[in-house]
């Protein structure tokens, strides 16, 4: 048997095959542990079981109007998913790991989608007719990446992902005190999913950091300094949407929750953090003078 190794490989080898090796592992897991169908794996009958339908249909209370805002929400900024791949294929054309990872990603994200708008409507929460407005309206904006470099997109996307994570496990709790099996089994699922995009990203990171850690740590203290979800320049009226319980996360708990055990992961402390946004602060003062 061949022993795969890296040792003296030029950086972009290196890379492509720990890529390559990181997408083998998220791949394995994802087809044994998380495949999963918005069809059969969501207990709809319940929802249809529950009486929900018919007190949705008559007397809708603030608490229907907070979900449907909150999944309507979840719905919009999943619906820029070609303008996600395109823009990860396009940068990661020559790593098959990554290239291929933001495949499976795009898979994964569209049941997400597809699961939400399937709740809208069966709920009754929303009509075709406002699913489509609104599908519209969001569609009429495109998503541009946030930042330039690979690198940086890669510490973009573990923030990114951890935070929807915390918004969904917010979720999924929520409706399981409520006794919303049907909601509290789609968080589920959906939340599963964002954990391991969130996993796949920190590996991507600590790669990056091993290979180059000032660099790495420059590229994410700008990139949580400039941190905003991708809902917030695209999906409409997104600021009201924020005063919504459930929408999004306290800046605390994405301190405690994402980014304080991203930096763990990769092997930064905090103080690693602000060190490099100091470096990065100086270097670019220094660049104009
Ligand atoms: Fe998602
Ligand atoms: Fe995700």
């Amino acid at each position: 048997m061949s022993v795969i190794t890296l040792q003296g490989a030029s950086p972009s080898r290196r890379r492509r095959e720990q890529m390559y090796r990181d997408y083998m592992e998220f791949f394995e897991h994802s087809d044994k542990h998380r495949r999963w169908s918005p069809m059969s794996d969501i207990p709809w009958d319940l929802l249809e079981r529950s009486g929900d339908l018919d007190r949705i249909a008559e007397r809708r209370d603030q608490a229907d109007e907070d979900l449907a805002v909150c999944l309507e929400t979840f719905c919009g900024v999943e619906l820029f998913i070609p303008d996600y791949t395109k823009n990860g294929l396009n940068i990661s054309r020559e790593i098959f790991g990554q290239a291929w990872f933001h495949l499976s990603w795009g898979y994964e994200e569209a049941k997400h989608a597809l699961s939400f708008r399937e709740y809208l409507l069966r709920s009754g929460l929303r009509t075709l007719d406002q699913y489509l407005d609104y599908e519209e309206k969001v569609l009429e904006t495109e998503w541009k990446m946030p930042f330039s470099t690979n690198r940086e997109m890669a510490c973009y996307g573990a923030l990114q992902e951890i935070a929807t994570y915390l918004i969904y496990a917010g979720q999924r709790d929520h409706y399981r005190r409520k006794g919303n099996e049907t909601l509290a089994r789609l968080f589920e699922l959906v939340g599963r999913d964002e954990a391991a995009h969130a996993s796949f990203y920190r590996k991507f990171m600590r790669f990056e950091f091993q290979e180059d850690p000032e660099g790495t740590a420059e590229d994410l203290s700008h990139v949580i300094s400039h941190f905003e979800m991708p809902g917030a320049s695209l999906v409409p009226e997104f600021e009201q949407r924020l005063n919504v319980d459930g929408v999004a996360i306290s800046k605390q708990l994405f301190m405690e929750r994402g980014i304080m055990p991203t930096l763990k992961f990769i092997g930064m402390t905090r103080r690693d953090m602000l060190n490099a946004k100091r470096r990065r602060d100086a270097r670019l003062l220094a660049e104009v003078a």
